[in-house]
């Protein structure tokens, strides 16, 4: 810039002269802030990979059906609807490759029946085969390609909450389960501490006696490094859907109230903006699926959310964005109580993230520790 302008002021000089070179200068002048504006639009930033458009239309009809069928379901339509039946717990799984615990989560299902189901979105990549046990049976639903750092993981878990509150009007919580997940405590346990949940607020016009169920996840502001995964797509795009004070974080993994289930796939306003794939250079910065639930579930129902997560993760000595993972020489009795213990009034119900080969060890700790409770 510098250098142009001394040359421009050479040029002033010389303009008696001839003109020309002037004018050369002068337009070569103009033309860079020109390029600066146009160019972002003629060559767009490199992005990382976005959701493919058949993908989403397919996703569109699904939650639209989702909607439609839950639509008073969360009203009285729906309590009366689920009296027929106890509330059930949906077990979401989301795995992009296998279900190594698939055997242990078999044995805290079994004998509880007519109070859970089990939902599996597999990368289809993954070519996983479902075990054949009575939980897991058949209990596929259509997936589509996931990848990190991009909004796959997102639409993935909405695809699940979609699934399951279609399938069956009896499923009152959602839990999104990891491949690398475990119990910690027993199937009894974990429903009581869910559906009877004392931090629950009262219903907004019941009998007084009612409690409308929360949601247990992970809601945090003022985390370090915020502002970098808030302007991972670009800077001001997620205007004005969502400010920065209104941007949020949390654990990926959850358990969602029904209402907050039909919440999650009806929305379609702060979709557009967290459908948006990362800028190639804020890679390191692009968690969209850590930032969708909570910052919705915050604007819409804050005091229907517990804030903190049910799942326990070592986020100890982490590396590239991945937690401790537990391996087979670690598994203890000792660590399964460790790992129950919370900093709210709660224990933790499940755990993550395992190595497959810790299934052995864990089997063996299953009815004398996890499940004697
Ligand atoms: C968390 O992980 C670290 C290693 O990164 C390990 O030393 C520590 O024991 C783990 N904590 C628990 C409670 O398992
Ligand atoms: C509980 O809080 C303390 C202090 O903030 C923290 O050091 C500890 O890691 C927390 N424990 C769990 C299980 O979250």
């Amino acid at each position: 810039m510098k250098i142009l302008c001394l040359n421009l002021e050479q040029d002033r000089e010389r303009t008696m002269i001839s003109s020309s070179p002037f004018l050369i200068s002068f337009f070569l002048l103009v033309s860079v802030p020109v390029l600066f504006v146009l160019a972002p639009r003629i060559m767009p930033p490199k992005t990382l990979p976005s959701i493919p458009d058949r993908d989403e239309m397919d996703d569109l009809a699904l939650f639209r059906r989702a909607t439609l069928a839950s639509a008073g379901g969360s009203g009285g339509g729906g309590l009366r609807r689920r009296a027929a039946s106890p509330p059930k717990i949906a077990f979401m799984f989301l795995t992009n490759s296998d279900l190594t615990f698939a055997p242990l989560w078999e044995r805290f299902f079994h004998g509880h029946e007519r109070l859970f189901n089990v939902y599996v979105h597999a990368d289809p990549s993954s070519h996983l085969q479902l075990p054949p046990t009575p939980s897991f049976r058949g209990r596929f639903i259509p997936a589509k390609a996931t990848q990190r750092g991009s909004p796959t993981l997102i639409s993935a878990a909405r695809r699940l909450l979609a699934a399951a509150l279609l399938d069956d009007p009896a499923n009152a919580f959602f839990a999104l389960i990891s491949q690398h997940c475990i119990p910690l405590h027993s199937f009894r346990f974990t429903y009581h501490a869910v559906l009877a949940d004392p931090g629950a607020p009262p219903a907004a016009h019941g009998d007084g006696v009612r409690r409308r169920h929360r949601s247990f996840i992970e809601i945090l502001a003022g985390e370090p490094g915020l502002m970098d995964r808030y302007v991972a797509r670009g800077d001001d795009v997620m205007l004005p859907e969502v400010s920065f004070d209104q941007f949020r974080v949390g654990s990926q993994f959850f358990i969602l109230a029904r209402r907050h289930a039909v919440l999650v796939v009806r929305d379609r306003r702060l979709w557009k903006k967290f459908k948006m794939p990362c800028l190639k250079s804020r890679e390191d910065s692009c968690y969209p699926e850590e930032h969708y639930f909570p910052t919705l579930l915050e604007m819409q129902d804050p005091e229907g959310c517990s804030h903190y997560t049910l799942t326990r993760v070592n986020w100890t000595n982490s590396v590239g964005g991945h937690p401790h993972t537990y391996r087979p020489p670690e598994i203890s009795g000792d660590l399964i109580k460790e790992l129950r213990k919370s900093n709210s009034t709660y224990s933790y119900l499940f755990a993550r993230k395992f190595s497959p080969d810790t299934l052995d060890p864990l089997l063996k700790l299953a009815d004398s520790v996890i499940f004697q409770d």
